[in-house]
């Protein structure tokens, strides 16, 4: 039912545990396309350099699906389904959040020297972005 948004909610954005691969000499952890995350994944992308104070994103998706990954450091996504607001903290490289298509994002809240890995589902694209808040909830929850 995934082609239905209005259907998709804020419980729908899953954190997922990764493998760890623990040795003396470190940790590695990795991430295999439709095993650990749901989709093939067609591009990845990285958030680094953020400044304190910075908030990113403040959009939602039309048909992109994704996997955030802390690769360092910490920092907050809040999510939104257009009726319900939820606040997921992200710290340990082990754990990513998936985010399902049609639902708002902010993140914030970067600690100094946080770095992102992004895994997604699609090339990018601007048309598949929701930018407008009130265009995104409409066509959510109506
Ligand atoms: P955006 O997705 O808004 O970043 P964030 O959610 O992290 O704040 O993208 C910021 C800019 O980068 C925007 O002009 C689009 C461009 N961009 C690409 O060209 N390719 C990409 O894969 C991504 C993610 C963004």
């Amino acid at each position: 039912m995934l082609g239905s948004p209005a259907l998709l909610s804020v419980d729908d954005c899953k954190l997922i545990e990764l493998p760890v691969i623990r040795n003396p000499q470190g940790n590695l952890t990795f991430i295999e396309a439709e095993e650990h995350v749901p989709f093939p994944i067609a591009r990845v992308y990285y958030l680094y350099d953020v400044p304190e104070g910075a908030v990113r994103g403040g959009h939602a998706h039309r048909a992109l699906e994704q996997l955030i990954v802390p690769i360092a450091g910490s920092f907050d996504v809040v999510v939104d389904d257009g009726s319900e607001r939820r606040r997921i903290v992200l710290d340990q490289p082990r754990v990513g959040l998936y985010m399902p298509q049609m639902i708002w994002r902010e993140l914030e809240n970067f600690s100094a020297g946080s770095f992102c890995v992004v895994l997604a589902s699609t090339h990018y694209d601007e048309a598949d972005y929701y930018r407008d808040y009130d265009e995104f909830r409409t066509a959510a929850v109506g």
